[in-house]
């Protein structure tokens, strides 16, 4: 079973899911997409030997990353930090086959504006006393695609969002890969 994964940023996640799967005999990470030139994600998956694909704005509205896409014919693909809005033209093709992490345990703290540090920072703000990590499949709407995941973590001892990122780092990199591990057996 083949996995492409796309992300923009340091790749933590990415990481992790290629070294969960390095050694298996039955899943393979074929490709990462990026469409960000300098993203640390290059660089990590090219030094663990996997493929990667730079892409622009255009071409990911296009047709031409679906191209690359289907020349792969992944079971499964895995958004790991990617900050655009998936294409419909990609969604329709995979249906069921794309799943997305968010740094919050949704409904809450997602749509439009709802990324990295700015969910961190809404979560003390509004005095959360939990937060947590949720895995769900992509469809045409931001952050509303149907659930495969949550888990949380406490943060009433976090002053600083960094504190509470670090906490929700750690359960992405504790779940994403064995979440996607099961997808994949289904
Ligand atoms: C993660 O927190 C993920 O939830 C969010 O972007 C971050 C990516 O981090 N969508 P990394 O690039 O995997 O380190």
């Amino acid at each position: 079973r083949k996995i492409v994964i796309f992300a923009s940023g340091s790749g933590s996640n990415a990481e992790k899911i290629i070294l969960h799967f390095k050694n298996s005999d039955s899943v393979v990470v074929s490709a990462v997409f990026s469409n960000k030139p300098d993203a640390k994600v290059l660089e990590k998956a090219e030094n663990l030997g996997v493929s990667t694909v730079l892409f622009d704005r255009n071409s990911l509205s296009d047709g031409t990353v679906l191209t690359k896409i289907n020349a792969i014919q992944p079971d499964l693909i895995v958004l790991a930090g990617f900050l655009w809005k998936f294409p419909e033209s990609i969604i329709e093709h995979y249906p069921g086959k794309i799943i997305n992490i968010h740094p919050a345990l949704l409904p809450k703290y997602g749509g439009k504006g709802m990324y990295g540090m700015n969910v961190h920072r809404a979560i003390l703000e509004n005095g959360e006393e939990k937060t947590g990590i949720t895995i769900h499949y992509v469809n045409e709407h931001y952050d509303e695609g149907g659930i495969v995941f949550q888990a949380e973590v406490s943060v009433v001892d976090c002053t600083t969002p960094e504190a509470v990122a670090a906490k929700v780092q750690e359960l992405e990199h504790e779940h994403f890969p064995k979440v996607i591990e099961n997808l994949l057996r289904k």
